[in-house]
């Protein structure tokens, strides 16, 4: 069940969304679903399809690089303009390094793509101490929001 996390409505207004699962590939279509359920719900279904294409490759990395039985993906919308989407394993070790263009032509396009579209990206370790127990790979999106603000009274 996809449903809004308590503790990101409580940092930035905005309530997250968030989904465990198997690390297999179908969780790649429900990482899809997770993207455009929120950012549909936010009112910014003009973005929807790009936070889906991130959450994608992100998530499909996860099932083929990382190991592990389980991953987790969130999304979450930190500032009115801004929204993060970040996957977690439990590969600590393997740290994601975009491909060199020309190298190859059927894989390492995928992060290259996640930078092109999204503002800033990046990882970090999971666990703190000398043994991370996973990694959190994450990309911010710069959003549209049609909100004018409040509607003025009055007129
Ligand atoms: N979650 C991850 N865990 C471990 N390695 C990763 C992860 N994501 C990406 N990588 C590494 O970064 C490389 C580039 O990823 P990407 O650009 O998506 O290309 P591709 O998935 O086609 O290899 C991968 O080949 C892999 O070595
Ligand atoms: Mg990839």
């Amino acid at each position: 069940m996809i449903s809004p996390s308590a503790e990101q409505r409580r940092s930035s207004g905005y309530a997250g969304y968030t989904r465990t699962g198997n690390r297999t590939p179908e969780l790649v279509e429900e990482g899809r679903k997770l993207a455009r359920r929120a950012l549909n719900d936010w009112g910014l279904a003009a973005d929807a399809e790009t936070a889906a294409l991130v959450m994608s490759e992100l998530a499909a990395n996860a099932v083929r690089h990382a190991r592990g039985p389980k991953i987790n993906m969130t999304v979450h919308r930190p500032q009115t303009g801004l929204v993060s989407v970040s996957v977690i394993d439990r590969s600590p070790e393997a740290p994601p390094q975009p491909g060199t263009p020309g190298t190859d032509a059927e894989s390492g396009r995928g992060l290259l793509l996640v930078a092109a579209v999204s503002l800033r990206w990046g990882w970090e370790h999971m666990g703190t101490g000398k043994q991370p127990w996973g990694k959190r790979v994450w990309a911010e999106l710069e959003v549209t929001t049609r909100d004018a603000g409040p509607p003025t009274v009055g007129q």
